[in-house]
């Protein structure tokens, strides 16, 4: 028998992206038989080329809204783009990939009985009326606006997956997403903390949207990866959806200046107007994850911004980011 043999086998959609190289990286790590699968709309060989050369694991390019035919124990389904200027792109790709991506991740777990975790997000409260928004509240999404496509297909995708588990009794386990930032983060994305960074290394101006009153809470992709790992591992019973983030509130005009000061960057601060259905303040409540994972983020911001400007401090003088 091949020491493989006994290896758990684990399928990871999105692994080519931010958090999905990570994750398959700690997956490797904890001794697993890792399947990447991407169609590299967002994600990149870049992010896992530090993996490739590793005998347990394998990429596919696919595309997650066709089926697929593979064997698995466990399946973390990320593939999405995830920043606004990437998912509405176009927006129809990204509502058939949360929709039809969930029913084919879940028809595969179906098949093989596999546990299967849904990267869901925060977006599913919407611009919350509540705060911290706890799993119970059903948000305040916008159906039809430009957000949808990510926020009503990220909702319809939490409905299959509780859907298969009641009418099919799949293990599943939904995790909402709030705010992860790290290293491979895209630079170009449009995401407040990787266009902070690069503006600031690049000594553009640094664009505040709004007064920079509007808040939000960052979790480093560390810890982000360590909650996802518990989740999966939780009984049968525990089913989620289970807040995942950092319940640190910061303004983002103090992201920006602690940005501005670790990079010593000489950058100014540009007000640009807020753009559409954009969330005043989102904040995790974590005490489910608390309780149920034993779990809630070490890194504090400063030290994971440390890192994140040297992944794009490199990247950006021509280094592959390491
Ligand atoms: N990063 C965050 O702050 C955050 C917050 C909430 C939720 N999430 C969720 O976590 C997941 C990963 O996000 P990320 O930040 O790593 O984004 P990302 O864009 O870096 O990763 C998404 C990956 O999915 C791949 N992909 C997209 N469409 C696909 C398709 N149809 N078939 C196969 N692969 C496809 C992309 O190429 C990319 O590698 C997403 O589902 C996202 O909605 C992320």
């Amino acid at each position: 028998m091949r020491g493989s043999y006994l290896r758990r086998r684990v399928l990871v959609t999105g692994g080519a992206g931010f958090l999905g190289s990570h994750l398959c990286e700690r997956l490797l790590r904890d001794g697993c038989d890792v399947l990447c699968v991407d169609n590299f709309f967002t994600g990149t060989k870049d992010n896992i080329a530090d993996l490739i050369s590793d005998p347990h694991f394998e990429l596919l390019r696919h595309d997650v809204t066709f089926p697929l035919y593979v064997e698995a124990d466990e399946i973390y389904n990320l593939a999405c783009p995830a920043s606004p200027i990437h998912y509405q792109f176009d927006p129809v790709q990204t509502t058939k990939t949360s929709v039809h991506g969930a029913i084919n991740m879940l028809g595969l777990a179906k098949r093989t009985k596999a546990k299967i975790f849904q990267a869901s997000t925060s977006e599913v409260y919407g611009d919350p009326e509540v705060h911290p928004q706890r799993e119970d509240y059903w948000g305040h999404v916008n159906p039809t606006g430009l957000r949808a496509c990510y926020d009503e297909g990220k909702r319809c995708a939490e409905t299959l997956f509780f859907d298969y588990f009641r009418q099919h009794r799949l293990q599943i386990k939904v995790a909402r997403i709030f705010n992860t930032f790290g290293p491979r983060m895209h630079p170009n994305d449009g995401r407040v903390v990787s266009n902070f960074i690069v503006q600031a290394l690049k000594g553009e101006d640094i664009t505040l949207y709004g007064d920079g009153s509007q808040t939000r809470s960052f979790c480093y992709v560390d810890d982000l990866v360590e909650g996802a790992i518990r989740l999966m591992a939780t009984g049968q019973d525990f089913t989620g959806p289970v807040n995942l983030g950092n319940p640190n509130e910061f303004t983002i005009r103090e992201l920006a200046e602690t940005v501005l000061q670790l990079t010593g960057s000489r950058s100014r601060l540009k007000r640009c107007p807020l753009p559409s259905d954009d969330p005043r303040q989102r904040q995790p409540d974590i005490t489910l994850a608390r309780e149920k994972l034993g779990w809630e983020p070490r890194v504090p911001l400063r030290e994971g911004l440390t890192l994140t400007i040297a992944y794009f401090d490199k990247l950006l003088s021509g280094g592959d980011g390491g």
